[in-house]
Formats: C-alpha cells, structure tokens, sequence
C-alpha cells in the first residue's frame, strides 16, 4: 500500500460501494456518481453495482480520440459472444466525454485531449480521468467475488491512456485488486517515456534504415547505447520529456505519483503491446509535434523504438511485457480486435468476431 494511503483508501472504497449503484436504466448505458453528486456513464453487459459470482474475467476497453465507446463495447461483447463466454464476461467500457458531446451539466466531462493523459475533469478538479478508471476496477473486484482476471485494454487514444494509466496507477494493480491485471497497449500514437532518454542524433537519423518499420518488417536494430540523455534537441523540443511524452511537469493523476515510483514498478507490470503492420500513415490525428517524431515517426515505429528502449534501458523483460505485430492491420479498431493477436490477450483466439450488431443503449 502506498505511504499511509489506508485511511484514504479506505474513503474511496466505501465511496464506491455508496455509488456506484446510483445508476442507471437496465439497457446497458450505467452510471458511476461521484459523492458530490456528478455521474460518469459507462457501456456495460452488467451493471458494477450488481454482485455476480458466475463472472471470472473483467475486460476494461477504452475507446480511442473519437469517443465512441459503445463501437469498442460492441466489438468486445461480439468476440465474448461468439466464444459463449459472456456469462462470466464483465465488459466495460468508459466513456470520456468533452465539450464536443455537448454533455449535460452532471455529467463529468473533460478536455477533449486531457482524458488520454489522466488530466482532471473539467467540471471536478479533483477527479481526474484515471480515478475513474480505479474506481471501474475496484467495483468490479468487489462486485466479482470469483474474479480470476482483469484486462485493460485500449486503441489509439485509448492505447495511449492505457499506457499512462498502466505506468501511473495506485489501484489498478494485482497488488491491491488481488487479481492479475494485464494491460493491452493497442497502436498508441505516443508513450509516456520513463526517463530523458531517447534515439542520440545519429541514431535519430538513421531511423529509416535501422527501424524502417514498413509493411512486413519489424526489424529495429538499436542498441543500448543509441538511447541517450538528455535529448540532443532539447533546445528546439524543450517539451519532449514533459507532460504527455515523459515523467517531468507531471500533470493532473499522474503528478501525485512520484516519478520514481513509476520507473520503479513499470517493469514488473503486465504490458502487451499490439502494432499493426500497416500502421504506417504519417497524417494527422497522429501525433506530429516534435517531442512525438523524436520517439520515431509512424506508430508502428514508435512502438518499435519503445520496444528496443524498455528492454535495452529500463530492466523490462519480455517475460512482463510483449510486443506483437498484428500482420494486414493498420489504424484500424476492428481489423486490430478481430485479429488472432488480440483475441488470444483477451482469451480468445479462436473465433473471429462475427457480425457486428450494432446496439443502440
Ligand atoms: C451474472 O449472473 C447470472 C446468473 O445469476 C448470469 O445469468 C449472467 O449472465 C451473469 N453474467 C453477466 C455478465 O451478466
Ligand atoms: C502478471 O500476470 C501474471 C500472470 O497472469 C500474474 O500472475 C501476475 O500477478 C501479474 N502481475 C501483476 C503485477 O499484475
Ligand atoms: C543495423 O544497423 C546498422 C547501423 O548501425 C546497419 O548498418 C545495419 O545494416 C543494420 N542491420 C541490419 C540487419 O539491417
Ligand atoms: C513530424 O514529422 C512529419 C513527417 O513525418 C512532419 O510532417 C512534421 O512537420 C514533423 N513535425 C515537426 C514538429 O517537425
Ligand atoms: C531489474 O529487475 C530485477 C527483477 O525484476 C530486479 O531484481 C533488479 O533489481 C532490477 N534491476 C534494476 C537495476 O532495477
Ligand atoms: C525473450 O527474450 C529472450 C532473450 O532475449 C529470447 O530468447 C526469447 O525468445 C524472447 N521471448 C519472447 C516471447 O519473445
Ligand atoms: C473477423 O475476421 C473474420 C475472418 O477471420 C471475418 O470473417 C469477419 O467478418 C471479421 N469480423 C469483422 C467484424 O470484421
């Protein structure tokens, strides 16, 4: 537990039995209320405030930059569906809206772009986006007395909040959940890096042929001494290890989390990141500020240099965390889900998802 955080834990245990039951309508779109009386919607096959002691596997799935968290919900339900897994299947899928979605007055909103990296609601300061996310997992580790498994997953947008949220969090964790937790890292546009470290200038340079990163190819042949710090061009990039890319000027959650704790405990947690061979693009919504090009250019090359970084520079192992190019797949959510890469993360890797049905909740 971290340094005398029992008394507060303890608060927010008992204010997430208090209300998380504040719900609802029995259609599948829930509600979180915070104790101050605003709500956060959730997709979901079940309702976190209902015990069940037939679900096993809890499968947290975060939407990407378009908030569309019932297309990820629907995706998720089909693979459970169509392995008949759904009875002991807890699928739940957060929704993060901003100003764009013209949300009503109690309902906890947030930056359009704050979400993804743990910033605070903007209508609650105190609430930041990853304490929702705590209190999703920690309803339903006491709502699933036979939980044996919890997978958090996420696209794009949602990959990147997956990431920060993986590294950063206090609750989300087998240590205080009590059930293994994986966290699913599926084609993020950037990384929260866990130090100053990154490609020096001449391995910068030499991205296109030492990590091409084109179709069929993930060869990536960095070394150790190819990450170096601080970054050669802090001068020009002077946001590269700040904020979203890295552990200085935290900001909203993330900030109340030492920066050594993160480096501390990040390669003992369970990652799996998943790339798609084709992801490939180099155009907008991708990330193309300096701090992000720096780290490579497209995301599939970003993830093979945070690859060859964690395993050369940080003490992660493959035994804890994984990277799987997803072959045929570019920035695309169902191509990515529906592969067998992703269906064996969430244990299911034999059935395809069937038709899509789309359910209007
Ligand atoms: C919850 O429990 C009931 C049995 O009481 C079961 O029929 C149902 O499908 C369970 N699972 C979910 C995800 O709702
Ligand atoms: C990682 O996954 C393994 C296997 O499921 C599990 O035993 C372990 O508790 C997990 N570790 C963490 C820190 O969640
Ligand atoms: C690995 O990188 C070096 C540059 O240091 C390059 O010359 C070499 O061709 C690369 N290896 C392979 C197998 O491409
Ligand atoms: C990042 O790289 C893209 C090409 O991949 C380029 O268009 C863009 O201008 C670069 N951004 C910066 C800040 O240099
Ligand atoms: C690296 O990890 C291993 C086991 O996970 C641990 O025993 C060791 O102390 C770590 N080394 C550093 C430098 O953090
Ligand atoms: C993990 O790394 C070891 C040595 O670096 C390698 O032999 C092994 O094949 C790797 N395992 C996986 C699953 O990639
Ligand atoms: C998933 O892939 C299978 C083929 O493996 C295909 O038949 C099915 O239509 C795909 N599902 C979706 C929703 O694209």
């Amino acid at each position: 537990m971290e340094r005398g955080n029992i008394a507060l834990w303890i608060i927010l245990v008992a204010a997430v039995y208090v209300v998380v039951g504040a719900h609802l309508n029995p259609t599948g779109r829930y509600y979180i209320d915070d104790i101050t009386g605003y709500k956060f919607p959730y997709y979901a096959n079940l309702d976190l405030s209902t015990e069940n002691s037939s679900v096993t596997k809890l499968i947290l799935v975060i939407h990407g930059g378009q908030r569309n968290a019932i297309d990820y919900y629907n995706l998720l339900y089909n693979i459970a569906q169509s392995t008949n897994t759904l009875p002991k299947t807890a699928i739940v899928a957060p929704h993060f809206l901003c100003w764009k979605d013209n949300p009503t007055l109690d309902v906890l909103s947030f930056d359009c772009d704050g979400w993804l990296r743990g910033l605070a609601s903007v209508n609650k300061d105190t609430i930041y986006s990853f304490t929702v996310l705590d209190w999703l997992l920690i309803a339903g580790a006491m709502r699933f007395p036979h939980l044996t498994e919890i997978i958090v997953v996420g696209h794009s947008a949602g990959g990147q909040t997956v990431q920060r949220y993986g590294a950063s969090t206090t609750k989300g964790i087998t240590e205080v959940l009590r059930v293994p937790v994986k966290y699913v890292v599926v084609n993020p546009g950037t990384y929260m890096y866990l130090d100053d470290k990154r490609l020096s200038h001449s391995a910068h340079h030499q991205l296109k042929y030492r990590c091409p990163a084109l179709s069929g190819s993930s060869l990536c042949n960095f070394t150790a001494s190819d990450f170096v710090g601080p970054y050669w061009r802090v001068g020009s990039c002077p946001e590269y290890n700040s904020g979203k890319y890295g552990l200085e000027n935290s900001e909203g959650y993330i900030r109340n989390v030492p920066a050594n704790t993160i480096i501390q405990r990040y390669p003992s947690r369970n990652f799996t990141y998943l790339l798609g061979d084709l992801d490939v693009k180099l155009t907008r919504p991708l990330d193309l500020h300096c701090a992000a090009n720096d780290t490579g250019y497209s995301r599939k090359q970003r993830g093979l240099v945070w690859e060859k970084y964690l395993y050369l520079t940080q003490n992660v192992s493959n035994t804890t965390q994984v990277f799987k190019i997803v072959p045929h797949c570019g920035h695309e959510m169902t191509c990515m889900f529906n592969s067998s890469e992703f269906r064996a993360e969430i244990g299911s890797p034999t059935d395809p998802i069937g038709l899509v049905h789309s359910r209007r909740l």
